[in-house]
């Protein structure tokens, strides 16, 4: 049985008295959860919230990273510094770095091998627009995304590896896959695993899905066949919403 992962996407929200605050809040909503709780904060609150969490079952991640070590890139921030103040996990692929920041499954993979390298636990963020949808071709984009994220890590890389599917037009919209479509992206991101790496790793691979997350359909979503648990942006904002994501199953 695959364990159920709930990850907070904070994004660009939370100053540091904030997200101390709502790590005070949230620890003991969620200290008796089995499910793992991580919230991607900021690179400004990661310090912070890392003290914060300290003897609470709260893990936490980064945004963004870029690929390279050190060196002439203004403003970003490496893996290799992000493992130096203990950061678990990175997202690596949102869409809104696809979208605004000209990120490409090429970046998105060489940013993937540069987590690794640094011992940083990839979330890796596929998903479709509208308009692919609409056009038939989500479950192509999502596989090929994928793919291209995944291409050259070696099996023992895999364990480290979370997928979240969020479809470009259910982030920050309102508008939830069904629990049904849902799960049959990340049946078919799943089945692409299979193909690339085996049963084992296919089966044990950790896929959220993301878009919208609410305390109302969250336990809908997450029960169903493949849905691991999500990726929560809004909703991830305030303790009480989120520690009931969390607790889905209680
Ligand atoms: P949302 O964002 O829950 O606000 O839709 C999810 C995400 O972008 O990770």
């Amino acid at each position: 049985m695959r364990r159920k992962v709930i990850a907070g996407n904070w994004k660009m929200n939370m100053l540091p008295n904030e997200a101390i605050a709502l790590i005070e809040g949230l620890a003991p909503k969620v200290k008796n959860t089995k499910n793992d709780v991580i919230i991607c904060v900021p690179f400004t609150d990661l310090f912070y919230s890392l003290l914060s969490v300290q003897g609470t079952n709260i893990k936490v991640g980064a945004q963004n990273m870029h690929f390279e070590e050190s060196g002439a890139y203004t403003g970003e921030v490496s893996g290799k510094m992000l493992q130096s103040i203990n950061v678990e996990y990175v997202i690596i692929g949102h869409s809104e770095r696809r979208q605004y920041f000209a990120e490409t499954d090429e970046t998105v993979n060489k940013k993937v091998k540069a987590a690794l390298k640094y011992n940083l636990k990839p979330i890796i963020c596929v998903g479709e627009t509208l308009e692919q949808r609409e056009e038939g071709k989500a479950v192509d984009v999502i596989t090929t995304q994928t793919r291209l994220a995944l291409e050259g890590l070696k099996p023992e890389e895999m364990e480290t590896i979370t997928i979240a599917y969020e479809p470009i037009w259910a982030i920050g919209t309102g508008k939830t896959a069904t629990s049904e479509d849902a799960n049959n992206s990340i049946k078919a991101i799943r089945e692409e695993v299979r193909k690339l790496y085996g049963d084992k790793i296919a089966d044990e691979i950790i896929i959220l899905y993301g878009g919208s997350v609410n305390s109302s359909n969250a336990k809908e979503l997450f029960e169903t066949s493949d849905i691991d648990g999500g990726l929560v942006g809004g909703a991830s904002l305030k303790a009480d919403e989120f520690a009931k994501i969390v607790n889905y199953d209680e």
